[in-house]
Protein backbone atom coordinates (compact mmCIF):
# COMPACT_ATOMS: atom_id res chain seq x y z
CA UNK A 1 0.00 0.00 0.00
CA UNK A 2 1.17 3.99 -1.07
CA UNK A 3 3.12 4.94 2.38
CA UNK A 4 3.21 8.65 2.03
CA UNK A 5 6.42 8.83 4.17
CA UNK A 6 7.94 7.15 1.04
CA UNK A 7 7.95 9.16 -1.96
CA UNK A 8 7.17 12.95 -1.95
CA UNK A 9 7.69 14.15 1.59
CA UNK A 10 11.23 13.87 2.83
CA UNK A 11 10.38 16.17 6.22
CA UNK A 12 7.53 12.93 7.27
CA UNK A 13 9.35 10.74 9.92
CA UNK A 14 9.59 7.37 7.99
CA UNK A 15 8.10 3.85 9.11
CA UNK A 16 11.20 2.21 8.82
CA UNK A 17 12.45 4.60 11.58
CA UNK A 18 9.82 4.19 13.97
CA UNK A 19 12.01 2.62 16.87
CA UNK A 20 13.54 5.97 17.27
CA UNK A 21 10.10 7.09 18.97
CA UNK A 22 10.33 4.84 21.98
CA UNK A 23 13.31 6.30 23.26
CA UNK A 24 11.81 6.18 26.77
CA UNK A 25 13.94 9.86 27.60
CA UNK A 26 10.96 11.23 25.70
CA UNK A 27 8.98 11.58 29.04
CA UNK A 28 11.86 13.96 30.33
CA UNK A 29 10.94 16.32 27.52
CA UNK A 30 7.11 15.57 28.15
CA UNK A 31 5.49 13.91 31.49
CA UNK A 32 2.71 11.78 30.65
CA UNK A 33 0.76 13.04 32.96
CA UNK A 34 1.07 16.92 32.21
CA UNK A 35 0.07 15.80 28.72
CA UNK A 36 -3.19 14.17 30.18
CA UNK A 37 -3.90 16.73 32.74
CA UNK A 38 -3.64 19.58 30.08
CA UNK A 39 -6.10 17.02 27.73
CA UNK A 40 -8.56 17.01 31.48
CA UNK A 41 -9.78 13.31 29.83
CA UNK A 42 -12.93 12.51 31.82
CA UNK A 43 -14.85 8.89 32.00
CA UNK A 44 -16.55 8.45 28.74
CA UNK A 45 -14.07 10.37 26.50
CA UNK A 46 -12.86 9.55 23.13
CA UNK A 47 -9.37 11.16 22.80
CA UNK A 48 -7.90 11.64 19.25
CA UNK A 49 -4.04 10.75 19.17
CA UNK A 50 -3.71 12.14 15.32
CA UNK A 51 -0.21 11.32 13.89
CA UNK A 52 -0.08 8.18 16.08
CA UNK A 53 2.82 6.63 14.79
CA UNK A 54 3.67 3.44 16.47
CA UNK A 55 1.84 4.97 19.67
CA UNK A 56 4.28 6.03 22.47
CA UNK A 57 2.27 8.85 23.59
CA UNK A 58 -0.89 6.59 23.04
CA UNK A 59 0.46 3.67 24.99
CA UNK A 60 1.30 6.34 27.69
CA UNK A 61 -2.59 7.78 27.73
CA UNK A 62 -3.84 4.07 27.46
CA UNK A 63 -2.04 3.64 30.49
CA UNK A 64 -3.19 6.74 32.62
CA UNK A 65 -6.38 7.62 31.27
CA UNK A 66 -9.46 6.66 33.32
CA UNK A 67 -11.99 3.89 32.51
CA UNK A 68 -14.65 3.85 29.63
CA UNK A 69 -12.29 6.32 27.68
CA UNK A 70 -11.91 5.51 24.05
CA UNK A 71 -9.32 6.23 21.40
CA UNK A 72 -9.03 6.89 18.39
CA UNK A 73 -5.23 6.06 16.46
CA UNK A 74 -5.17 8.05 13.00
CA UNK A 75 -1.87 7.94 10.83
CA UNK A 76 -1.06 8.68 6.99
CA UNK A 77 1.75 5.88 6.86
CA UNK A 78 0.24 2.26 7.00
CA UNK A 79 3.69 0.99 7.98
CA UNK A 80 3.21 3.31 11.21
CA UNK A 81 -0.31 1.91 11.84
CA UNK A 82 1.47 -1.53 11.31
CA UNK A 83 3.89 -0.79 14.24
CA UNK A 84 1.31 0.77 16.10
CA UNK A 85 -0.71 -2.50 16.32
CA UNK A 86 2.45 -5.20 16.84
CA UNK A 87 3.04 -3.26 19.60
CA UNK A 88 0.07 -2.32 21.19
CA UNK A 89 -2.29 -5.55 20.35
CA UNK A 90 -1.62 -7.35 23.55
CA UNK A 91 -2.25 -4.22 25.91
CA UNK A 92 -5.25 -4.91 27.98
CA UNK A 93 -7.18 -1.68 26.46
CA UNK A 94 -6.30 -2.12 22.77
CA UNK A 95 -9.70 -3.17 22.54
CA UNK A 96 -10.42 0.48 23.77
CA UNK A 97 -8.47 1.44 20.27
CA UNK A 98 -9.73 1.85 16.72
CA UNK A 99 -6.78 2.60 14.25
CA UNK A 100 -7.33 3.91 11.34
CA UNK A 101 -5.74 5.47 8.02
CA UNK A 102 -6.09 8.99 7.82
CA UNK A 103 -5.70 11.20 4.60
CA UNK A 104 -3.09 14.62 4.69
CA UNK A 105 -6.02 16.57 5.09
CA UNK A 106 -8.90 14.95 6.12
CA UNK A 107 -9.75 12.97 9.13
CA UNK A 108 -11.83 9.83 8.97
CA UNK A 109 -14.17 11.14 12.16
CA UNK A 110 -17.31 12.80 12.42
CA UNK A 111 -17.90 16.33 13.08
CA UNK A 112 -17.99 16.94 16.68
CA UNK A 113 -17.20 13.27 17.74
CA UNK A 114 -13.85 14.15 19.79
CA UNK A 115 -12.90 15.40 23.20
CA UNK A 116 -9.59 15.58 23.57
CA UNK A 117 -6.77 15.28 20.25
CA UNK A 118 -3.18 15.09 20.44
CA UNK A 119 -0.71 16.14 17.96
CA UNK A 120 2.86 15.35 19.06
CA UNK A 121 5.51 15.91 16.95
CA UNK A 122 3.14 15.98 13.48
CA UNK A 123 2.74 19.74 13.40
CA UNK A 124 6.05 20.30 11.74
CA UNK A 125 4.72 17.79 8.86
CA UNK A 126 2.07 18.78 7.63
CA UNK A 127 1.45 20.35 4.23
CA UNK A 128 -1.09 22.42 4.74
CA UNK A 129 -1.34 23.55 8.60
CA UNK A 130 -4.02 25.63 9.63
CA UNK A 131 -6.43 23.57 6.78
CA UNK A 132 -5.05 20.60 9.22
CA UNK A 133 -5.63 22.33 12.12
CA UNK A 134 -9.34 23.37 10.72
CA UNK A 135 -9.93 19.80 10.18
CA UNK A 136 -9.05 19.06 13.90
CA UNK A 137 -11.58 21.76 14.76
CA UNK A 138 -14.27 20.52 13.13
CA UNK A 139 -14.10 16.46 14.94
CA UNK A 140 -14.00 18.23 18.14
CA UNK A 141 -17.22 19.09 20.11
CA UNK A 142 -17.46 22.14 21.31
CA UNK A 143 -15.04 22.97 24.22
CA UNK A 144 -12.96 19.95 23.02
CA UNK A 145 -9.10 20.27 22.93
CA UNK A 146 -5.90 19.87 21.28
CA UNK A 147 -2.48 19.37 22.73
CA UNK A 148 -0.05 20.63 20.28
CA UNK A 149 3.63 19.34 20.74
CA UNK A 150 6.91 19.65 18.70
CA UNK A 151 10.19 20.84 18.41
CA UNK A 152 10.94 24.40 18.75
CA UNK A 153 13.35 26.49 16.78
CA UNK A 154 16.46 26.86 18.62
CA UNK A 155 18.03 30.69 19.12
CA UNK A 156 19.71 31.32 15.96
CA UNK A 157 23.33 30.08 15.17
CA UNK A 158 22.54 27.19 17.86
CA UNK A 159 22.58 24.00 15.98
CA UNK A 160 20.65 21.33 17.58
CA UNK A 161 21.88 17.79 18.39
CA UNK A 162 18.53 16.13 17.95
CA UNK A 163 15.69 16.66 16.16
CA UNK A 164 14.15 17.60 12.86
CA UNK A 165 16.19 20.27 10.98
CA UNK A 166 15.74 23.58 12.33
CA UNK A 167 13.85 24.51 8.76
CA UNK A 168 11.73 21.32 9.57
CA UNK A 169 10.30 23.46 12.47
CA UNK A 170 7.74 25.56 13.41
CA UNK A 171 7.97 27.91 16.35
CA UNK A 172 5.95 28.28 18.93
CA UNK A 173 5.13 31.63 18.45
CA UNK A 174 4.08 30.49 14.75
CA UNK A 175 2.29 27.44 15.87
CA UNK A 176 -0.02 29.82 18.00
CA UNK A 177 -0.72 32.02 15.31
CA UNK A 178 -1.55 29.03 13.08
CA UNK A 179 -3.96 27.53 16.15
CA UNK A 180 -5.92 31.26 16.24
CA UNK A 181 -6.02 31.34 12.57
CA UNK A 182 -7.74 27.72 12.78
CA UNK A 183 -10.22 28.97 15.22
CA UNK A 184 -8.66 27.38 18.25
CA UNK A 185 -9.31 29.65 21.65
CA UNK A 186 -7.79 29.90 25.17
CA UNK A 187 -4.76 28.68 24.06
CA UNK A 188 -2.33 27.71 27.14
CA UNK A 189 1.29 25.90 27.72
CA UNK A 190 1.77 22.31 28.39
CA UNK A 191 5.03 22.18 30.35
CA UNK A 192 8.02 20.42 28.29
CA UNK A 193 11.81 20.46 28.23
CA UNK A 194 12.82 23.83 26.45
CA UNK A 195 13.82 22.06 22.71
CA UNK A 196 10.06 21.14 22.68
CA UNK A 197 6.92 24.06 22.85
CA UNK A 198 3.76 21.96 24.09
CA UNK A 199 0.55 24.36 23.69
CA UNK A 200 -3.73 23.42 24.83
CA UNK A 201 -6.37 24.56 22.77
CA UNK A 202 -9.66 24.35 23.02
CA UNK A 203 -12.82 24.68 20.24
CA UNK A 204 -14.96 27.50 21.28
CA UNK A 205 -18.19 26.27 22.59
C1 LIG B 1 7.54 12.17 14.17
S1 LIG B 1 6.21 11.04 14.00
C2 LIG B 1 5.45 11.19 15.62
C3 LIG B 1 4.60 10.03 15.99
C4 LIG B 1 3.93 10.13 17.36
N1 LIG B 1 3.00 11.23 17.42
C5 LIG B 1 4.96 10.30 18.46
O1 LIG B 1 5.17 11.42 18.94
O2 LIG B 1 5.58 9.28 18.80
C6 LIG B 1 5.04 11.91 12.98
C7 LIG B 1 3.86 11.05 12.56
O3 LIG B 1 2.87 11.87 11.94
C8 LIG B 1 2.34 11.19 10.84
N2 LIG B 1 1.73 12.19 9.94
C9 LIG B 1 2.35 13.10 9.17
N3 LIG B 1 1.44 13.85 8.50
C10 LIG B 1 0.22 13.42 8.90
C11 LIG B 1 -1.12 13.81 8.57
N4 LIG B 1 -1.39 14.78 7.70
N5 LIG B 1 -2.16 13.15 9.16
C12 LIG B 1 -1.91 12.14 10.04
N6 LIG B 1 -0.66 11.71 10.38
C13 LIG B 1 0.39 12.35 9.81
C14 LIG B 1 3.54 10.46 10.26
O4 LIG B 1 3.16 9.40 9.41
C15 LIG B 1 4.23 9.99 11.54
O5 LIG B 1 3.74 8.74 11.97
Amino acid sequence: MHDPSDTKAPHKFHASEAARLLDPRRTTDLAPAALLDALQVQPGNRIADIGCGNGFWLEHLMDLAPEGVRFEALDVSPGMLQALEQRLAHHPRWKDVTARLSEESRLPLADGTVDASLLANVHHELDDRVAFLREVLRVLVPGGRLALVDWEVPPEGVVPDRGPPVDHRVSRDTAIRELEEAGFQDIGSIPTSRDFHGLIGRRPR
